[in-house]
């Protein structure tokens, strides 16, 4: 089924919570476009971090304003250093100003589009045909997030994990613009007690219910 230009879906969550397995799946199964709105400010953080001398809100909103499709691509910017720094740089408002119209115009994209983040359904678009947030306990997130480290040979343990997990989701749940918190209308998937087919399985059974209703 083809959806009509525009066709947004937004999912969004914590960390390790499974959205960017079930936002690939839902755009793999419905041929839309996906993107993994994080990879923005891990992006930045990873630029920043690389010119040295620490983190700077200006220097943050220079790098966002500047940002090429092209460090999306890093292979780079899936480290714990990375994830605390996207954190940080996500809580300076111009930076999200920044990254805001690339990210709609992705949304309005012919064909449907899948973003997943923190603010899709409540900031970017919350006109979004279907909203998921996809959520899962600490623990659970934090084993995922443990086995998907440790799979990728970087040292480290689970209580260090979880701490940083936790860090990053109060940052990211406390801050002033575009806090990380579920839309008022959207479709909450918790995933703690889920296989990821059941999680995908939900997600899409959201999607077809809005392109067929
Ligand atoms: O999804 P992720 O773990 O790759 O995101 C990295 C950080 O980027 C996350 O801690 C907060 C920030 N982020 C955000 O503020 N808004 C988004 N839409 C996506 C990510």
């Amino acid at each position: 089924m083809s959806a009509r230009a525009g066709f947004t879906v937004a999912i969004d969550g914590p960390a390790a919570a499974g959205k960017g397995t079930v936002s690939r799946a839902v755009a793999g199964h419905f041929g839309f476009a996906h993107l993994d709105t994080g990879l923005l400010y891990r992006a930045v953080a990873r630029r920043m971090l690389d010119a040295g001398g620490g983190y700077d809100a200006g220097r943050a909103e220079a790098i966002a304003a500047a940002l090429e499709p092209a460090d999306l691509d890093r292979g780079d910017l899936r480290t714990a250093e990375v994830a605390q720094a996207a954190s940080r740089v996500a809580a300076v408002p111009q930076v999200r100003a920044a990254l805001l119209e690339f990210q709609r115009a992705f949304a309005a994209r012919a064909g449907g589009a899948v973003l997943d983040g923190r603010d899709i359904g409540t900031v970017i678009c919350p006109e979004a045909d279907v909203k998921l947030f996809v959520t899962a306990s600490d623990a659970v997130r934090a084993g995922r997030r443990f086995r998907e480290l440790t799979e990728k040979g970087f040292d480290t343990d689970f209580d260090t994990v979880l701490a940083d997990l936790r860090a990053r989701d109060a940052r990211d749940a406390d801050r002033i613009d575009a806090p990380l918190k579920p839309a008022g209308d959207a479709l909450l998937l918790d995933t703690s007690e889920m296989s990821i087919e059941q999680a995908v399985a939900a997600a899409i059974a959201a999607v077809e219910a809005r392109l067929t209703g």
